[in-house]
């Protein structure tokens, strides 16, 4: 809010411009928690104007709690049929028997009955209380979090916690407890249709004179503000695939972290990398390298993965505990590679590995293994 402007006058002034101004929704005429629910459930993940003949059918076929909680699970799903995100309407009949069971079909009016429905969230609960019941909850989600940044022109970023908990706080405070479903519904609807993320119309906001953002002269469409992502870190690693007659060493990544568990080809970091036949209690031969190294892209980190590869003639012991980080080695038969659970990473260089040896011992015209020399 700009230094000059009172929560009184912009809630006024935001009211105001609601009661002139709003879209005429199915669901805004004859307010009630069901028909909340039902809508607010339909609109997350999916656009108005698509779900207003969704929400008109479902309310005809569905008109209470009890009518919900009785139909056959299917008929519910055929009714949602093209709006998506399934699990919704599951919840919405959840939350009907719940209300059928626990509240005799009546909807509940405390605020902590509603949090305990499921599939109500704390902006969907915020909702069906305050637009169903009048009860004073300000309603957060992405369109309230870009006015909130806007009108005060907040420069934390919005992925972090406690800004979230600030922009609610603040949210909280702008409510109107008069009319609290109206005002929530409100600041949805300048989100929507003013405040919009890349076009904001500010000229026609009706609360521009109390947006920090507006009154300093500030870009609107850097709020809300976000850091830049962390581009992802790359990462060399040297991985080996040593062989003996009919197995092969896989080693078990750690209890915890990325990949926890899995089975993969044992691997070292390039830089401190020593030299994959020093673990090795007895003679290993190299036979080369996998020509194209494997590339895989975890969220925050490019990993490049160079596999060397060994032959020995007999299963070798190595040194314990070595390369450092993994829980446990073992020689395994191709046949069980069915039954562990494989990093992607083995799974993708499994084959390249077995085109790699099977070129090299052309010609072998009857070859079973996918894996041939083993
Ligand atoms: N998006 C989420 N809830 C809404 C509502 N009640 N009206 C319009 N758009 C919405």
């Amino acid at each position: 809010m700009s230094p000059t402007s009172s929560i009184p006058d912009f809630r006024r002034a935001l009211l105001a411009w609601y009661d002139r101004e709003q879209r005429q929704l199915p669901w805004r005429t004859e307010p009630a928690p069901y028909r909340t629910l039902v809508s607010e459930l339909m609109l997350q993940q999916t656009q108005v104007q698509t779900v207003i003949p969704y929400f008109e059918r479902f309310l005809k076929r569905f008109p209470s709690p009890q009518a919900l909680a009785e139909a056959e699970e299917e008929e519910v799903l055929k009714h949602w049929q093209g709006l998506g995100y399934y699990r919704r309407a599951r919840y919405l009949q959840a939350a009907a028997r719940q209300i059928v069971a626990e509240h005799q079909g009546r909807f509940p009016s405390e605020k902590a009955a509603i949090d305990a429905l499921p599939g109500v969230g704390d902006y969907t609960a915020a909702a069906v209380a305050s637009i169903g019941f009048g009860l004073p909850y300000a309603c957060v989600d992405g369109n309230v979090i870009r006015v909130v940044s806007r009108l005060f022109a907040l420069d934390g970023d919005t992925a972090t916690g406690a800004v979230k908990k600030d922009i609610q706080a603040k949210a909280q405070d702008l409510l109107d407890p008069q009319r609290p479903g109206d005002f929530n519904q409100a600041v949805m609807e300048l989100g929507a249709t003013r405040c919009s993320p890349r076009q904001p119309s500010c000229l026609a906001c009706p609360v521009a004179g109390h947006c920090a953002v507006n009154q300093k002269g500030l870009d609107p469409h850097i709020y809300p503000f976000k850091s830049k992502k962390v581009k992802p870190g790359k990462i060399d690693y040297q991985a080996l695939f040593l062989f003996a007659p009919g197995r092969f060493l896989l080693a078990k990544r750690p209890e915890k972290g990325l990949m926890a568990s899995m089975w993969e080809l044992p691997a070292q970091e390039s830089g401190h990398f020593i030299a994959w036949p020093e673990w090795f209690d007895g003679e290993i031969s190299s036979r080369g390298h996998l020509a194209k190294p494997i590339i895989h892209r975890f969220t925050h980190l490019h990993a490049t993965y160079h596999v060397a590869m060994f032959r020995s003639d007999a299963v070798l012991p190595w040194r314990e505990g070595e390369p450092a980080g993994y829980r446990e080695f073992r020689w395994v038969e191709e046949h069980e590679l069915a039954q562990l659970p494989l990093t992607k990473v083995l799974q993708k260089a499994l084959p390249l590995i077995a085109a790699a040896i099977q070129d090299e011992r052309k010609p072998c015209p009857n070859a079973t293994s996918t894996l041939p020399g083993l």
